[in-house]
């Protein structure tokens, strides 16, 4: 299921035929944006957030089934102390409101591991899926504290366990089961990668799931990621031949 034909709510004028299945964004340039402004970097993540909800609403109304963000990455705890708590402040607020902002129809989805968040942030992300977990319209998959290798490695975690108290058999270790055992379980891949910023690297997003996505990159910065922008990728990806290693 790697594309979709688009459905007459997209049918704006100026999106191909053939729409990816899953795009995954990676939210990156706030902090330049900020920069060339004369701005505080915290700002930039304020904007950031604002285009988070506009390209999400987007992406609902031409009928895109999957979506991802890389919100937080475990690399990123590396940043000043004052820089991470005006994210997660960020955070508390969207995981506040961004249900309502949606309405129905949407399911939110958070890779990676909750665990390390303030009680409160936590309680509110497992509110969020639970509430969310009918829908089918939307899914929005938030990659928070998330790393692409972390991930592996604790999908190799839970299958070892698995093998150790004799559930599962060494041989019967496929692709499938690695995939089974991501936080991504059940999703499909990620056909298209849009990274903003000019960084031309997946900085360990998804890094198994994005195996034959395609990538498109741009120097905007992601404040500045606009619906028309998202366009030009989308005429851009339905012009690409994908293999998929066939002829
Ligand atoms: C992406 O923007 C947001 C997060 C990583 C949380 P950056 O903060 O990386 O912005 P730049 O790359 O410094 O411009
Ligand atoms: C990737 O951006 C992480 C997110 C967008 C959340 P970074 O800004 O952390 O990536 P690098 O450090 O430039 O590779
Ligand atoms: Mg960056």
């Amino acid at each position: 299921m790697a594309f979709f034909k688009k459905t007459t709510a997209a049918d704006n004028g100026s999106l191909p035929e053939v729409l990816p299945t899953h795009i995954g964004f990676i939210m990156d340039g706030n902090g330049r944006w900020a920069k060339k402004r004369g701005l505080p970097r915290s700002l930039g993540h304020v904007e950031g957030g604002k285009n988070f909800k506009r390209i999400m609403q987007y992406c609902k109304d031409i009928g895109i089934p999957y979506i991802s963000f890389y919100v937080f990455s475990t690399e990123n705890w590396k940043r000043p102390k004052e820089e991470i708590d005006g994210i997660l402040a960020i955070m508390r607020e969207y995981l506040d409101e961004v249900q309502k902002h949606l309405g129905d129809g949407v399911r939110a989805i958070f890779l990676g591991d909750k665990s390390v968040y303030p009680e409160d942030i936590r309680t509110k992300m497992i509110k969020l899926e639970e509430d969310t977990a009918h829908h089918r319209q939307l899914t929005v998959l938030l990659a928070t504290n998330y790393g692409g290798r972390d991930e592996i490695a604790r999908s190799a975690r839970l299958i070892a366990e698995k093998v150790q108290k004799g559930e599962l058999s060494v041989d019967d270790i496929s692709e499938q089961t690695v995939a089974d055992h991501l936080y991504t379980a059940g999703m499909p891949d990620v056909d298209l990668v849009i990274r903003p910023s000019g960084e031309l690297r997946l900085s360990n997003y998804l890094i198994w799931q994005c195996a034959y996505a395609e990538y498109y990159f741009t120097d905007i910065m992601w404040p500045d990621f606009s619906p028309d922008e998202l366009n030009k990728a989308l005429i851009d990806f339905a012009g690409r031949g994908r293999r998929f290693g066939g002829v």
